[in-house]
Order: structure tokens, then sequence, then C-alpha cells
């Protein structure tokens, strides 16, 4: 891949970050090798389509969206097929190859169980200690059912949703197929959360199973899963049976008749490895996973069989372009809507050989992922900004070390890329030959929709443009598109497969948080963004109090709720500041009751107290007491006063500041 001039473009402006580029007019652009283009799936596509370009071929999948997906859709099985590709009488209820049966674990391991793939390794997995799990699809499809058949016996049905709360184990991903292929719905709650996040959640969910594991690793630590499960279930009176892993071994405490041991269960009779997978209908939900919002109530997204497989399926083929000799590594947690789509969903649909590893990039040493690329000759790495930030700080000499030769595409996900580490992520880890995949996407759209293809010619901090059948656009609060180089909302203008139905108990929620903001009758994702003069979209950030920590989605609400249930605090603000791994840092602002004085100690006591709750991620960075908060004449904190402070700049207008 080599870096070229657009002789199309008169600008001189150099590669600047995509924050304080003025008007982002960057003309150099990183060009696929002639090799790369060639051989791409899309290239593929496009020309069994009859175009020559891939603009030819986007605005054909734009003009013609159910012809488009209908042709990526019948790559698939069906039980029985629909009636009709997109029904939109109830928008924006949308429904996708309505009337069409199906199951996405047919599709990821049925279908590969009866041809060669059989033998194929679906998933290889390395724990923190260097120990190996291997499973080909057969394996795969004998453990899947054993636990499907434990789920059932316990009558868990169509309907249910169960709760897992596990660590970077092939577990994670063995329960969540294993309640799809009954047609029962899956709520992953992330490990990385802790109590109250996990109670919450169960609560939401109406969950009558959860299912966790003793502990897992974590630079050498052990988490203790089932302990704060524990915790969790005494809050949550809907739960009746927990079922344990034992991944770490050490002592956990198992009440009676509530909590079962997994390996017990699947040493009984019941646990044959024979479970026919449940035919279900296209649009009955898959999965519900919860995502930070507005407010202090974390938002139930609804994903759904049909659509969503059709979608994830696509945009890996077409994104990561997926061959049968790749090993594909999607470095995120399963716990999150990545690891959801593009570890456990699309590469398994796909027929993929899919790499996981449960513990921290930087252990025992620096080198650790590196190592595991050589070691597992992965073709396609797939992670986030922040990851990329860490590792680089420690130094070139720890890749270089490492024959990252077997690489052939790279990605990255959560938030913008830095253009300084995007850079670094080309030369020191790509060897400068890989194509960098910067997919913008959310735990609501279910897939990637701004995105390169490794034929599009790449600017280091944009997600280039929208992916083939999704329609996006920057555009003004009455609808009316940007200017080039306008800062904009950023909307979806039309439905697409993968896109979230609902959100679980509140549709309401769903129809004001997306659809009823100005421009109505868009779907509006929350970002601002711009385009630039060559179309390309450059995403600037969050417009609603959701702070991006380390790429996770943490509302401001929560960690605010979080802090005012600790017996010494009155109210709470929690803002994000920049920080140069994190991408941003929760910085919090307290006000104490009385009787209670600020002091280090107590400090602390607030961080742990939210890392309790909440999770590791959430802890705050630095807490300030104060005697009061900027607020509206209506109560509202503006906490956008509270940034402007902190970064000592212009606070702007405050007209409706309280006096
Ligand atoms: C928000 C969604 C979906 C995967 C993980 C995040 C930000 C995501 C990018 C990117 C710039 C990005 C947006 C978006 N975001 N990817 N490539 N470039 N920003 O999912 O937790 O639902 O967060 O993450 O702000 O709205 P999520």
């Amino acid at each position: 891949m080599t870096e070229t001039r657009n002789a199309a473009l008169d600008s001189t402006t150099p590669m600047e970050a995509p924050h304080t580029a003025g008007g982002n007019s960057v003309d150099r652009f990183y060009k696929p090798s002639d090799e790369i283009v060639e051989q791409a799936n899309v290239t593929a596509y496009m020309r069994s389509k009859g175009f020559q370009t891939y603009e030819e071929l986007y605005n054909w999948s734009i003009a013609n969206l159910q012809e488009f997906w209908t042709d990526q859709a019948r790559e698939l099985s069906w039980f029985e097929p629909w009636q009709k590709v997109l029904d939109d009488s109830q928008a924006p209820f949308y429904k996708w190859f309505v009337g069409a049966k199906t199951n996405i674990v047919y599709n990821a391991i049925d279908r590969h169980v009866n041809t060669w793939r059989r033998n194929k390794l679906a998933l290889i997995w390395e724990g923190e200690d260097g120990s190996q799990r291997t499973f080909s699809y057969h394996t795969l499809n004998r453990e899947v059912s054993r636990i499907a058949n434990v789920l059932k016996s316990m009558g868990v049905r169509k309907g249910d949703i169960v709760t897992i709360y596990l660590p970077r184990i092939p577990e994670l991903p063995l329960t969540m197929l294993a309640c799809a292929k009954i047609g029962a719905a899956h709520s992953v709650v992330y490990g990385g959360f802790s109590v109250e996040a996990l109670a919450d959640r169960i609560d939401d969910a109406g969950s009558k199973v959860l299912i966790t594991a003793d502990g897992g690793y974590m630079r050498g630590k052990i988490i203790e899963l089932k302990k704060i499960a524990d915790e969790a279930m005494a809050r949550t009176p809907t739960l009746q049976t927990c079922i344990v892993v034992k991944h770490t071994g050490h002592e956990v405490t198992m009440e009676n008749t509530r909590d079962l041991w997994l390996h017990d269960l699947l040493s009984l009779p019941i646990a044959s490895p024979v479970c026919p997978t449940e035919p279900v209908d296209a649009e009955d939900t898959l999965f519900i996973l919860y995502t930070s919002g507005t407010t202090g109530r974390p938002k139930g997204v609804v994903h759904t069989h049909g659509g969503y497989m059709v979608g994830t399926y696509t945009t890996l083929k077409f994104v990561f372009d997926l061959k049968e000799e790749d090993r594909w590594w999607c470095a995120a947690d399963p716990g999150w809507i990545t690891g959801h789509s593009y570890i456990v969903y699309s590469p398994l649909v796909a027929g993929a050989t899919s790499f996981m590893y449960e513990g921290a990039p930087n252990y025992p040493y620096p080198d650790r992922w590196w190592s595991l690329i050589a070691r597992h000759a992965i073709t396609v790495l797939y992670t986030a900004p922040t990851a990329i930030r860490g590792l680089m700080r420690f130094g070139e000499a720890w890749p270089n070390r490492h024959d990252l030769s077997s690489l052939r595409l790279l990605g990255t996900v959560g938030e913008p890329i830095n253009p300084e580490a995007w850079r670094w992520y080309h030369r020191v880890i790509g060897g400068e030959r890989c194509p960098i995949m910067d997919t913008w996407w959310q735990t609501e759209t279910g897939h990637f929709m701004i995105t390169p293809t490794p034929i599009t010619p790449l600017k280091p901090g944009s997600a280039t443009r929208a992916f083939l059948g999704i329609d996006v656009d920057v555009v003004h609060e009455d609808g009316s598109p940007c200017a080039a180089n306008e800062d904009g909302l950023l909307v979806v203008k039309q439905p697409w497969p993968g896109m979230m139905r609902t959100i679980l108990n509140d549709p309401e929620r769903y129809v004001t948080t997306y659809w009823d903001k100005e421009p109505a009758g868009m779907y509006t994702v929350g970002d601002s963004a711009r385009k630039d003069d060559d179309g390309y979209i450059w995403i600037i950030g969050r417009l609603d109090d959701v702070i991006k920590v380390s790429g996770y989605r943490l509302g401001t609400a929560e960690v605010e709720s979080a802090l005012v249930s600790h017996p010494a605090v009155a109210e709470a603000a929690a803002i994000g500041l920049p920080h140069e791994v994190k991408g941003n840092a929760i910085h919090a602002f307290v006000i104490l009751r009385e009787g209670f004085a600020g002091s280090p100690h107590l400090e602390d006591e607030l961080k742990a107290h939210v890392g309790h709750e909440m999770g590791p991620i959430a802890r705050p960075e630095k807490i300030d007491f104060v005697a009061s908060l900027p607020k509206t004449r209506s109560g509202k904190i503006m906490r956008r006063v509270l940034k402007a402070q902190a970064l000592g700049q212009d606070v702007g207008d405050i007209s409706t500041l309280e006096a």
C-alpha cells in the first residue's frame, strides 16, 4: 500500500488530526495496491453486477436497497423464504425479511457441519496463562448442543432472556449460541461491569437464569465474577438459577438449589450433543444488549435473527474481506456489540476461523498481542484506537521482535482514531502493506455503517464513506444537507437490515431517542460529523451525555447515580476530559452532604465505590469536591460549562445559567 497524492485535489493541507484540520481538505490518500484490489471480495461483487467503480456500485445499492440486501440474504440458509424484504408500514418499527424462517445458529454452525468445514477450526482460544482450546465446527456444534439441551431441560424457551456474565472464555460464545439455537434471547453483560450494572440489567430483562463463572484472569489476577454476581442476585427477585462455569478453580460460595456448576450439568444424560436448531421468525429477538444514553437507565437494544445475520455477514465479507484461509482476530470483548457481531456471529456465519484471547494486551509483557499474531499467524486484526495508543507507548521494539508478516488487513472501531496512532498502526504493525478499515457503527446499528473496504483510498482519521446499501448524511437540524466541511448531525436516511428494532420495555424511548429528534424521520445517531471535499466523513464526537472511555460508552448519568448512592454524596456531575490513552477520562464534581468533608481519602473511597457499583472502566480519574454546580434555571446541570472551565476555555453562552 503506497501513499500517493491525489492530482484531482489541489489543496496543499498536509494530513492533520480530524479535529483540528481546518477544512479537512486532506490531499494525501493511502491507496491499496493493485493486488489487494484485484483479490478483494467487493471487487468480485462489483464486477458481477457489471460495474467498473465502487462509486457506481454504491449508487446502485442505494437506489436498489432491497435488491442489494436480497443478493446478500440469498447466500444464507432460510427454512422458509421471506414474503417481503422490507416492511415499513409501521416505521420506525421496520421489519426485514418478513415471513421468513431461519435461525442465525443454523447459518453459523449447522450449515457448515454438513460440508468439509466440519473439520475446519471455528475458534482458537488462548488463555492469559497460555493455555489453549480449539473448536472445529464439528466440536462447536456438539458443545453448543450440549449446553442448549441443559438450558432446555431447565425450561428455557423462546421469549426468555438469559443473562450471561462471563470472562473472555469460550463458554461466552458457546452459551450465546446455545440460547439462540433454542430460540431464547441472550443479554450479555460485559465482564468488566459490576454489581449495580449487572443487577439493573438482570432486572430489566426479567431473567430467570444467569450464566456466570467463578472468575476470570486479568493481568494475572482473578476477577471474582461469582462474588459480584452473588451481590447482584441479592438485588434481583426474578432470578431463580445461576449456572457457574469453573474457570479459575478458586473457591466460591454456591447456594444450594440456586447455583449449579455447568460441568455437573453437562455430565447428566440430558446434555446430549444432538439438539435440533429451532426455526424462528426472521424478526424474532436474537439478543438484548444494554448501552448507555442520556438518562441513568441503560437502554436494552433489541436485535433480531434475520436482518442482523444478513447485515453482519455482508459487512464482514466485504470490509474485512474474509477468505477461507484467514485467521481473523477481533480483539474486542464478546460482551460488547463488536464481539457479538464480529467475534461470535458473523465470522461463524461466514465459516471463518476466529481467534480469541482472554487477557490483557500487555501481560506478562507488552508484546503479548504481537506474539499472539506471530504464533497464530493472524491475517486480519480488528481492534480499538485506545488499545493501539496503549501499546504504542511501549515503543516499536516490542512489535519489531515478532514476525507480523501474516497480517494483510487491519481494523479499528470505537472512537475517532488520531492520525498519529493510525500511522503507527499502519507502519509498525501493518508493515505499510495493510489497509486499515476504520469502521464507524454503534450498538444500535448492529453492523458497520461508515467504513472503507480494502479497495478504498484511505485518509487517517476518517471512516471514509457509507457502506453499500447504507444511506448516511451530515445534515442541519431541518434535515437539509450540510455543505462540505460544515459541522452537522450524522443521520441515516433509510433503514438497514441489522438496525435495532426497539428498546426492550420502552418502545416510546426508541422513537423519541432516535427518530423524533430534529431532523424528524431520520435515524439520528447522536454524533456530530462533517464531510470533506471528497465526501469523506469525519466523526467529531457525541452530542449527548455519553462519554467514550477507552472506546467504551458510559452515560454521565450512570456515573452520577453511582456516586450519589454513596452516603457522603449529595449531588454529582461527571464529564469526560481528554486522556492520552483512554481518549477520554471521567472527571467528577461532587457536593458532599452535611457533616462530610472532602479529603484524598474520601476521593479514593468514592472512586472505589463507583468501581464497585459499575465496574473499573467507570472509575473516575479525578474527583473535585465543590460547593455548587452550574445549573440551568430548570435545574439541569450544565456539564458543558464544567468542561469548558476544566479545559480553561471560554464557557460560551451561559444565559440559561441559574443566578
Ligand atoms: C459510538 C457507538 C460499534 C462498536 C463499538 C462502539 C463512536 C464508534 C467509531 C469510529 C469514530 C466511532 C461513535 C458512535 N464510534 N466507531 N470508527 N470513528 N467514532 O459502539 O458503544 O455503541 O458506541 O462510538 O460516537 O456513536 P457503541
